[in-house]
């Protein structure tokens, strides 16, 4: 029987969602790219995931931090920036539990005590250490030592990767903290050393570790101008948009095919089931946003007790979902410098066929269709809201439902 404790459905927990969709792209980047290509001592970016809240960047590094730990790397819990706070600290105490996973707390080199001992100075005082006007060199040097010694220790273990998840990264608004630690990340993943080779040669490698940065399309700007060179070098930066409707679709045959196994009041396990029409409906209304996915999901599932999920039930499920989704739009577009937002307003007036820059422009009455440019090319590039294909289309399917129809009521 359906329950609350049985419920697979994980709108906004955070943990690694049960019922996964799609997102294999970047999985296989991290897991055909990424970590061999590090492991191997090739040089790699790091990765910058950043989209519109809802769609899944936390999930997403969290599922390849968990894949990463099974495989027996040494994993960073996901640090989570709070809004203002120094970030330096943060990592700085995560790298200190890495150097613990590696060994390095109890090794007797000098140049790795004092490493050590610097980067707990970094974690207690953060960026400050550095306004204090120490003789000492800047913190964010303290913390590629380490990091680099992390690495050292991760090559010598052979096929273990040390990995950081820093999320949330559009809250550190200290420009001098957050220059300090994309620094240190980035000295850190472009550092090579010398190893042995057979027959007695050196050659040079990068180090075994990866870095994830994750947050809102925001922290794009954070990095422009005079960061923006040195850090497009060393991050390579994705924008999330929606899920693919198939990809959606795949994630409930299980429910579909099989049934989805849960464990019944007995001790037993039994199956439920989706019909499959029920399953296009979670689909449909949740327009490619994992978090509306889930939360159809889950209500679907408490609209009833029986052993399929019924048609009906996902239909009276997502109407006591319907605030909370309209909510869940309301707060992205809120975000939104009303510039943006009256082009979207304007977009999802006119016809998908009349959607051009030119009558989006005149609609705005520009005096130019150019004078729209730049507004449309951030809610493409770095928002992933709209594409600008000939015509312009929404990518963000649960804004253009919002901004252009009665959705989410359905
Ligand atoms: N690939 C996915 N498949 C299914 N559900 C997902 C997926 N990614 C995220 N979710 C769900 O969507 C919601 C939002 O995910 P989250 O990672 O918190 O988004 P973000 O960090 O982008 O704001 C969560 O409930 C999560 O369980
Ligand atoms: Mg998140």
């Amino acid at each position: 029987m359906r329950s609350a404790l049985n419920n697979p459905f994980s709108p906004g927990a955070d943990t690694i969602p049960q019922v996964w969709a799609g997102r294999t792209e970047q999985l296989g980047d991290w897991r055909d790219v990424v970590r061999p290509r590090r492991l191997a001592g090739l040089p790699e970016r790091g990765r910058t995931i950043l989209g519109e809240p809802g769609l899944g960047k936390s999930a997403l590094v969290r599922r390849i931090a968990d894949e990463a730990k099974r495989a027996g790397d040494w994993v960073t819990p996901q640090l989570r920036i709070p809004s203002g706070a120094d970030p330096l600290k943060l990592v700085a105490d995560a790298v200190l539990k890495l150097a613990d996973s590696a060994g390095l707390a109890s090794s007797r080199e000098h140049r790795i005590g004092e490493a050590i001992k610097r980067v707990r100075g970094v974690a207690v005082s953060g960026v400050s250490l550095t306004l204090r006007g120490n003789d000492g060199p800047d913190p964010y040097m303290a913390l590629t030592d380490l990091l680099i010694e992390v690495g050292r220790a991760a090559i010598a273990k052979r096929h273990v990767m040390a990995l950081i998840h820093i999320d949330e990264v559009q809250n550190i608004t200290d420009d001098k903290a957050l220059s300090q630690l994309l620094i240190s990340l980035g000295d850190a993943l472009s550092h090579e050393v010398e190893v042995p080779v057979p027959g007695g040669e050196f050659v040079s490698r990068s180090l075994p570790i990866a870095v994830y940065l994750t947050g809102l399309p925001d922290f794009e700007d954070m990095t422009g101008a005079r960061k923006g060179a040195t850090f497009a070098r060393r991050f390579k930066t994705t924008t999330l948009t929606a899920i693919d409707e198939e990809d959606l679709a795949e994630a409930l045959q299980e429910f579909v095919l099989d049934g989805w196994e849960v464990a019944d009041d007995s001790g037993g396990v039994s199956r439920i089931r989706m019909e499959p029409d029920a399953a296009s409906l979670v689909v449909d209304v949740c327009r490619g946003e994992p978090f509306l996915f889930q939360l159809a999901g889950e209500q679907a599932w408490y609209a009833g007790t029986g052993d399929t999920v019924t048609v009906d039930e996902v239909r009276r499920g997502w109407r006591t979902a319907q605030r909370e989704a309209a909510a869940h739009v309301e707060r992205i577009l809120e975000r939104l410098p009303s510039r943006e937002r009256q082009f979207l307003n304007v977009m999802a007036e006119l016809a998908p066929a009349d959607r051009t820059l030119t009558r989006i422009a005149q609609e705005l009455r520009l005096a130019k269709a150019t004078d729209a440019g730049p507004t449309a090319q951030r809610l493409d590039t770095v928002r992933g809201i709209i594409g600008r294909g000939k015509p312009y289309t929404f990518r963000h399917r649960a804004v253009e439902a919002y901004v252009s129809s009665e959705w989410p009521n359905v």
